[in-house]
């Protein structure tokens, strides 16, 4: 493909670095023959490996005999990978799910089922979704503003509506926020298990879910837990909240569920969250793409080939070589404050200087970008106000212990190189 080509794909222009061409396990191939080891499952979502020729059957076969069905009607489809979620993958209380092409969606009809829920119980002064100063819920309008994406959020200020923030760590901080925030307005709290592209794999204090969890019941507030990036199998769990002694109300997923191959999210549900909005005779907005026949059918697949080949159990030992591999090489690396995170998704904080704390404000992280790319190697890029530069190892659970080694080594030069650039510039 001429290079001419290629740059038109990038909506603002800018440079394009390469044309994919494939793929296989945790490599990409491009058009000029490189292999790109993805350490990242691209942005945390490639979880069976890539090119799996299972699913070119699986694709063809969905679509076969059948064309658009309306989001109202089940399907065969639906229901397979609707009984396959709620019977194999979430605790018993989670009795109801429903599809959406992507996180984005899954986090806004979560925000509307609890906005809903709270109006058809008579508090239609519960308009506000509390989420973490330091988080990210997707790319729409309404999950900017719950969220706290700094660098993301910085052009639409004015558009946003405007939702608390609580402290992301501190227990005890965020109980004060809700309450200064006055509860009685709260609909809902949303919390990732591990915070991801704005936390670089974060995690609160171990109290924190639990006290969270509390106070929400207390109130009647909902908790939804953000699992697009953890959910089916990323922390080495089925779900990141299996972790926390803590079931939330509401679990909204994306990414994983389609592990690449579809574009699909889901939300599910305890019942009696959704038992008063059927009361009061309302229903859920479906987008008109929710529960599309390929995209059930894949998702099914996919969780079919983690469940038959235990590749959650597989994210967890592989998880924990990671974190080891990690460990060793950057536990007293001078640029790097923390490492952290759980199963396949393990993240490091970065700074200018560990003993002072001072960073380099969000310009280290696409330099390593930049410079593991001419190592032909991808890692995901993480940071805002709270954590400014961070990177997220988030590989296919098919990943290998060499290619864990060889992904490491990668990003290790490539930070020395990005700061040696950068100490270079001051
Ligand atoms: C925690 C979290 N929530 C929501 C989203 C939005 O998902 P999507 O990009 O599929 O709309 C993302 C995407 O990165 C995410 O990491």
């Amino acid at each position: 493909m001429s290079d001419e080509r290629a740059q038109r794909y990038s909506f603002i222009p800018g440079p394009v670095a390469f044309t994919v061409s494939g793929g296989q396990g945790v490599y990409l191939h491009t058009s000029t023959g490189r292999q790109i080891l993805d350490a990242a499952g691209g942005a945390i979502v490639a979880n069976i490996g890539h090119g799996r020729p299972e699913m070119v059957e699986v694709c063809a076969n969905s679509v076969k005999g059948m064309g658009y069905v309306a989001p109202l009607w089940p399907t065969e489809n639906r229901l397979r990978l609707l009984d396959r979620i709620l019977d194999r993958w979430l605790p018993s209380v989670f009795t109801r799910c429903f599809f959406v092409s992507g996180g984005s969606e899954s986090i806004d009809t979560a925000m509307r089922i609890a906005r809903q829920y709270q109006v058809a119980k008579g508090r239609t002064q519960r308009c506000r979704i509390a989420g973490r100063s330091t988080s990210y819920h997707g790319a729409t309008i309404a999950t900017l503003s719950v969220a706290n994406h700094d660098r993301r959020r910085r052009p639409f200020g004015p558009m946003l509506s405007d939702h608390p923030k609580i402290d992301p760590l501190s227990a005890d901080q965020a109980l004060k926020d809700l309450e200064a925030a006055d509860p009685a307005t709260i609909a809902a709290v949303i919390l990732e298990p591990v915070i991801g592209s704005s936390g670089a794999g974060l995690i609160s204090e171990p109290d924190y879910w639990p006290k969270i969890r509390k106070f929400c019941t207390e109130h009647d507030i909902l908790l939804i837990a953000d699992e697009v990036m953890t959910a089916y199998g990323r922390t080495g769990s089925l779900m990141g909240t299996d972790d926390l002694g803590v079931v939330p109300d509401l679990i909204a997923g994306g990414k994983g569920l389609g592990g690449g191959y579809a574009a699909i999210g889901a939300v599910v549900a305890q019942q009696f969250v959704v038992d008063p909005i059927a009361a009061a005779g309302d229903n859920i907005m479906f987008f008109t793409f929710s529960g599309l026949e390929a995209s059930v059918a894949i998702a099914d697949k996919v969780l079919q080939i983690l469940e038959d080949e235990e590749l959650v159990e597989r994210s967890r030992t592989m998880g924990e070589k990671l974190r080891a591999r990690l460990e060793t090489e950057f536990r007293q690396h001078p640029n790097v404050a923390d490492i952290r995170g759980r199963g396949l998704m393990q993240g490091l904080e970065l700074v200018k200087d560990r003993e002072s704390g001072t960073t380099f404000n969000g310009r280290l992280a696409p330099l390593i970008i930049r410079e593991a790319l001419n190592r032909d190697c991808w890692i995901y890029p993480c940071g805002s106000a709270g954590v400014p530069d961070g990177l997220l190892f988030g590989p296919a659970f098919v990943v290998s212990e060499s290619e864990i080694d060889q992904m490491v080594s990668i990003v290790a030069a490539s930070l020395d190189a990005a700061v040696f650039n950068l100490d270079g510039e001051q």
